[in-house]
């Protein structure tokens, strides 16, 4: 594994972390028992990063890397988990960032978790309604009681992320990045307010802050995982994507064809590749991708055993150039 090692955070991180998300039973493929068995093999290969969320499966992420976690694994590892984001009983959710609120959510966490302290504990979020200067307040009275090691800002626009540094430091953010998303104004059918690559990582890199891309493999799309005509089963998350729909799906797609034409020249898989192109950016810190299998989670840790020459960056760079700003 290659570790990286950010300013604002003492601990190494792993280049490549897990992202839990699809252990939480929203995905086509997650089952508890390989989903602890992913967490372990990834640990095993020197993966020590691992992105969760209170929401990813109604709760049933977290309290997946708890259980994993137990028997002496849970020094070994950075956790990073997130506040901000609640659901009525039709799963229906809503952003809130109160006081309130993130008192009663830490403290959810901790027990799902069955941890003393969250290594990093994001804003998962904008949310409208609370003043930034009560959440801000907040994070840190909570920082203060222990009770999370650092703060993190997923889904904020970078004016945002200095009124929060004003109030307590900012050691990590989170935004959607890959190869085909990298300034892109939309997640779901959620407007973005920030651009990746031209503004996230400019702070990111000015304050020496941790960055996490997330959905690294557009959900499988730059993996190979899908079809022109893909299909997924009805529970599927990913049928909320507008982007795997219609025309933007076809640009997309052929995006993909293009990228996995020249993967094929260089004799690479595609999932090493979108680990790679993420890896060798400066800024870039753990690529929080999913594994659904344990085969895929070795296939993207290899990853690590090489690098993209100058020359194939350039060929890459050139046929992702038209998604800049998509
Ligand atoms: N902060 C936020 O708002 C936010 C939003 C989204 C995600 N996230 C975080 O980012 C993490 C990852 O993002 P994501 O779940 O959206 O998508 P992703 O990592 O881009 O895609 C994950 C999917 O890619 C496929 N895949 C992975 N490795 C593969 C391989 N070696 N070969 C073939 N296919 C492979 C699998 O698809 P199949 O399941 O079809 O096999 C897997 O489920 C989440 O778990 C979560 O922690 C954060």
């Amino acid at each position: 594994m290659i570790n990286k090692k950010v300013k604002r955070i003492e601990q190494p991180i792993s280049a490549l972390g897990v992202g839990c998300w699809n252990f939480g039973g929203d995905w086509d493929n997650s089952n508890d028992d390989k989903s602890v068995e992913i967490i372990h093999a990834a640990i095993d290969l020197g993966v020590n990063f691992f992105d969760v969320a209170p929401v990813y499966g109604w709760y049933h992420s977290e309290k997946v890397l708890g259980k994993a976690l137990k028997g002496g694994l849970r020094d070994k590892v950075t956790i990073a988990s997130k506040c901000g984001l609640l659901w009525d009983e039709n799963h229906k959710t809503r952003n809130d960032l109160s006081r309130k609120s993130i008192l009663e959510e830490i403290d959810g966490s901790l027990s799902r978790l069955d941890v003393d302290y969250i290594d990093i504990y994001q804003l998962h979020w904008p949310d409208p309604n609370t003043p930034i200067e009560e959440t801000a307040q907040t994070l840190l009275e909570i920082k203060e009681a222990g009770k999370i090691r650092h703060v993190g800002l997923s889904n904020f626009s970078q004016a945002d992320v200095e009124k929060f540094e004003k109030i307590v430091p900012v050691d990590c953010q989170q935004g959607l990045y890959n190869m085909l998303e990298r300034n892109t104004s939309s997640y779901h059918n959620i407007p973005l307010e920030y651009k990746t690559e031209d503004e996230m990582l400019v702070t990111v890199k000015k304050y020496g802050q941790a960055f996490l891309p997330y959905s690294p493999y557009m959900q499988g799309l730059l993996t190979g995982r899908f079809t022109r005509e893909r299909k997924f089963s009805s529970t599927d998350i990913r049928n909320e994507n507008p982007k795997f729909f219609g025309e933007t799906y076809e640009k997309y797609f052929s995006g993909y064809e293009k990228l996995a034409a020249f993967a094929a020249e260089m004799g690479r898989p595609m999932n090493e590749i979108c680990v790679n192109w993420l890896r060798q950016k400066e800024e870039v810190t753990s690529i929080i991708g999913g594994a659904s299998t344990l085969k895929q989670l070795e296939g993207n840790v290899h990853a690590m055993t090489w690098d993209i020459q100058p020359e194939e960056m350039e060929i890459i760079n050139g046929i992702i150039e038209p998604f800049r700003y998509l």
